[in-house]
């Protein structure tokens, strides 16, 4: 890769008592990518993007976002740099509108800085620019037209990219995934997966997914890591990563 990573972890190993998880893993995510992570359960996914989310330590190895070493940065921290995650199960207020619950972390986040921002411009004016920010997100999610309705209205994968349109509106320069089309059906699968096209070009935002349905995803994604016994055993585009020998036999033997 000839660009500068915007993501990048260097010989990640982790242990849990004699489980290896992780062992010497060494990736690097271009900006603006759809990046997909694959591989048999237990293989590490999980652990890897909790690594790099700052949920757990590694044990050994580094990683790096835009160049800075984050290694022993708190997941707050690194949101805060532009690293964000989204949960399987959508942390939504049910009885709020949908709006209401896109504009909710905007005033979590910006009531640490209270005295800033007071003595910058006014919270009408902020107020107006996180609106106009959440109708454009909620727009390319194609929720917008669900702004007033409360958001225990939407369909189980509704609230999925309300999820993800909360985490957009700190304008954040990668997403991480874990799962985002688990439990969710074929049509609004496809759906959900050409959103993060959508949003990777509109909004210029990097993706790391882990997810296990490849018929699905692996349409739509830049790049593959597929991962065994916690090594990454094969990179590349979907179409060589997919008919690599290595992976086709993890698989199986999975
Ligand atoms: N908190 C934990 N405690 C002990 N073992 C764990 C823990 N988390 C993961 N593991 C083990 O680490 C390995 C990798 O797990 P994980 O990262 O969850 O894989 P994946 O997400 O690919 O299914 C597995 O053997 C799993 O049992
Ligand atoms: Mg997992």
């Amino acid at each position: 890769m000839l660009i500068s990573p915007i993501l990048s972890t260097r010989n990640i190993s982790k242990r849990f008592g004699g489980v290896t998880a992780l062992s010497n893993v060494s990736i690097r995510v271009g900006p603006k990518n759809l990046s997909l992570i694959i591989g048999p359960n237990g293989s590490g996914k999980s652990t890897l993007i909790n690594v790099i989310g700052g949920l757990l330590q590694p044990d050994d190895g580094r990683v790096y976002f835009n160049g800075k070493d984050i290694t022993r940065l708190s997941p707050h921290e690194r949101f805060r740099l532009g690293l964000a995650r989204t949960f399987q199960t959508p942390q939504l207020f049910t009885s709020l509108s949908v709006l209401e619950n896109v504009l909710v972390p905007m005033r979590e986040y910006y009531e640490e800085r209270v005295l800033e921002i007071l003595l910058s411009d006014s919270w009408r004016l902020r107020e107006k620019k996180y609106v106009g920010r959440a109708f454009q997100v909620l727009k390319l999610l194609n929720l917008d037209h669900l702004w007033d309705a409360p958001a225990s209205d939407l369909s189980g994968g509704q609230m999925k990219l309300l999820e993800l349109a909360r985490v957009l509106m700190s304008d954040p320069q990668l997403i991480i995934l874990d799962e985002p089309l688990a439990g969710v059906n074929p049509s609004l699968a496809n759906e959900i997966m050409s959103y993060l096209r959508t949003l990777r070009d509109e909004l210029g935002v990097t993706f790391l997914v882990v997810e296990h349905r490849l018929d699905i995803a692996l349409k739509f994604v830049d790049y593959v890591y597929a991962m065994h016994q916690g090594q990454v055993i094969a990179e590349g585009s979907p179409d060589t990563v997919i008919k690599n020998p290595a992976v086709i036999e993890a698989y199986l033997g999975g």
